[in-house]
């Protein structure tokens, strides 16, 4: 190409991006609306990822003051802001976070050439206030699993629960599938959006069903460690808590999973993660493993229960199973309900969904499970 092409092709590129900018600026709507607001997610570490959602892509940034200074953290990789997506995630210091106000914007950006930009307007959220005060003792866990797009039930049983959560674990199956960002932001992010505000920190545990579909390989950007995994620990006051990502629930060679999957390579690597954990880092009154899958003695051939039980761990709290049950063992296991259809408590109450909450007070675990009719099935 010619210099003189060059510039030219340049040129006509600006004058061009200058006459869209003005247009976007011109009409009289903001098109650019936060369509799922914010969720603060633990990754364990030191850091919350905040994610939201907008109408259409652009950057993304939280805004707070921390000890007088303003502060703006970006949504960015690498030194570049992210502007080609619709889902913004902002990782941002626990410590910073804890008892503060923040806010969400993002710019609408339409085009990003080599030299120029064209911009949008800037949706903006409402001044958030986040908890995530480390509570010793009197904590309150909302245990969320299995929804499986029952979002009305869930609710439901949701409203016959008094108690406020200074933590909500959502341990896995929130979808049945993962094959479009849509099924993420408008049913996992929404969840969590909804059921947090915002303001209290959401545990997230993979799910079997979360592995399902094109998009599945995408969901670590946004809620995956600084490593982009789904297995690490954290600590929550007098919490120390173990998140296992149990998986796909079938062998690799499963002929649903179409030969595009290699679990037992991260099931490997995880396990190996598991048995180098040190008990001496696990200094919380209270010691609980989150894992979609709870039952774990016996996965893939191997009893994983063996160096849980060596860091300490108390309790494993989970789901699959689709039934509200305690049961009793040298590392008990809670699954903590969702989806009950077909379940005895379906048969004998009519129950559809249930919901559970843990309090955790002078060395005690309680538990309490509410059905989506107000009924009890649970409480120990
Ligand atoms: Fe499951």
């Amino acid at each position: 190409m010619s210099l003189i092409s060059y510039y030219l092709k340049n040129i006509i590129i600006s004058v061009v991006a200058l006459l869209l900018c003005g247009v976007t600026w011109i009409i009289p709507f903001n098109l650019m609306k936060i369509t799922v607001a914010p969720a603060v997610f633990e990754t364990g570490g030191d850091y919350y990822n905040i994610v939201w959602e907008t109408s259409f892509k652009g950057s993304g940034c939280v805004k707070y003051t921390h000890n007088g200074e303003e502060k703006t953290l970006w949504d960015s990789n690498n030194g570049i802001i992210t502007s080609d997506d619709t889902v913004h995630s902002v990782r941002v210091p626990k410590e910073e976070l804890r008892g503060n106000t923040y806010t969400v914007e993002s710019q609408f950006i339409p085009f990003k050439f080599a030299y120029q930009c064209l911009k949008g307007r800037t949706a903006e959220s409402e001044p958030i206030a986040f908890g995530g005060e480390e509570k010793e003792d009197d904590i309150n866990i909302l245990c969320i699993a299995d929804v499986h797009e029952m979002e009305k039930k869930m609710h439901k049983a949701l409203s016959f629960v008094e108690e406020k959560p200074d933590l909500i674990c959502m341990i896995g199956d929130i979808t049945s599938e993962m094959r479009t960002k849509d099924q993420f932001t408008k049913f996992l992010l929404k969840d969590a959006s909804d059921l947090s505000a915002g303001a209290v920190p959401v545990v997230f545990t993979r799910g079997n069903h979360e592995t399902r579909g094109e998009y599945a390989g995408v969901l670590a950007d946004y809620l995956g460690d600084e490593k982009g995994k789904f297995y690490y620990t954290f600590e929550f006051g007098a919490l120390s808590a173990v998140v296992v990502d149990s998986g796909e629930d079938k062998e690799d060679g499963h002929k649903e999973y179409s030969g595009l999957v290699n679990f037992e390579s991260l099931r490997k690597e995880e396990y190996e993660w598991l048995c180098s954990l040190d008990k001496k880092d696990f200094g919380g009154k209270y010691k609980l493993v989150f894992s979609h899958e709870p039952v774990l003695t016996e996965h893939f051939g191997k009893d994983w229960t063996v160096p849980l039980k060596e860091l300490g761990m108390e309790l494993i709290v989970g789901g699959h199973w689709h039934d509200v049950k305690y049961i009793e063992d040298d590392l008990p296991v809670l699954r903590v309900g969702g989806n009950i259809t077909n379940s005895d408590f379906e048969k004998e109450f009519n129950s559809e969904w249930a919901a559970t909450m843990l309090n955790l007070n002078e060395g005690k675990i309680s538990v309490k499970t509410v059905d989506n009719n107000g009924k009890i099935l649970l409480e120990r």
